[in-house]
């Protein structure tokens, strides 16, 4: 690696990555932050990351994600929460800070890169070839490893049974809801080791939310690290181990989803009664 991890040393004074390298501040929050975050499958330090150059989205956010936790995001509208997935998958530019996957230094990879290291992303939109089969679109999934088709078609059936059943049907046919499914299904073809969803709820009835919200458990029970951005901020942070509220880029509370559901200053900042359970 180019860049010997600079992030987990306890030395506030090294250098980050990058040329607009402008560390942020070694809060206490960052220090249980580095402490906590040590083996992690999935970090993200220190990050500030944008579209543009010279506009921050990203202005220092931390997460990481231990093997075999679910862990949440949440934070209002426009707080950066799809810009930090899309950073720890290659698609924004990271401006300083890392990015580590088991331990290897991944910032600015490309997202198939990322893809054959070992992590699946499933954007909010558009996340399915509708002209395709459910079982084509699973094979999309599967491109770099043709040959695991069936052994892990077997896998992504056993957790989501209908798209074994209707394998033959275009996906541009299914519902929102199935749709979301097989989305899920073509990220967990190739067998990530972490999981990035973001927002997988959104614009789904009330009832295939919840679906979603199970199915995502589901995932995550069979043994697949998640992280998972929700504008249901409550019904994610019920199922969730672990969350952070992003706001402006910048991590605004983290803890346990139960400690944050009950928190009263998350619960009037963010919360409030738009996050009630559907
Ligand atoms: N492709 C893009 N180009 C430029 N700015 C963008 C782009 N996508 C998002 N942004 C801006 O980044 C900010 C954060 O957006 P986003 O990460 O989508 O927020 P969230 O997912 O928390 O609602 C917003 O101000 C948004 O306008
Ligand atoms: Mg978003």
């Amino acid at each position: 690696m180019s860049n010997p991890d600079p992030i987990v040393s306890d030395d506030v004074t090294a250098e980050p990555a990058g040329p607009d390298a402008v560390p942020t501040a070694m809060t206490p929050e960052r220090r249980v932050h580095l402490k906590a975050a040590e083996g992690a499958v999935l970090r993200a330090d220190d990050l500030i990351a944008g579209y543009l150059p010279g506009v921050n989205i990203l202005n220092g956010a931390d997460l990481y994600c231990q093997s075999g936790e679910l862990v949440g995001i949440i934070g209002p509208n426009g707080a950066g929460k799809s810009t930090l997935l899309k950073a720890m998958f290659g698609l924004v530019t990271v401006h300083s800070g890392a990015v580590t996957l088991s331990g290897d230094d991944i910032t600015n990879k490309r997202a198939d890169v990322l893809v054959g290291k070992g992590i699946g992303f499933v954007p909010q939109t558009n996340n399915v070839f509708s002209s395709l089969t459910i079982e084509e679109n699973l094979e999309m999934g599967m491109y770099l490893a043709p040959k695991r088709m069936k052994e892990r078609f077997a896998f992504v059936a056993g957790l989501f049974p209908s798209l074994h059943d209707r394998r033959k049907q275009r996906a541009g046919s299914c519902s929102g809801g199935e749709r979301q499914m097989v989305a899920m299904g073509r990220a967990l073809m190739m067998e990530p080791s972490v999981l990035l969803l973001d927002e997988p709820s959104a614009g789904l009835s009330p009832v295939m939310q919840d679906e979603v919200f199970v199915q995502t458990r589901k995932i995550n029970q069979a043994g697949v690290s998640v992280v998972m951005v929700e504008q249901n901020a409550r019904r994610c942070l019920q199922i969730c181990d672990r969350g952070y509220v992003l706001d402006q880029g910048r991590n605004a509370y983290t803890a346990s989803g139960a400690d944050l559901m009950h928190d009263p200053k998350v619960i009037q900042l963010y919360l409030g009664t738009l996050g009630k359970v559907q």
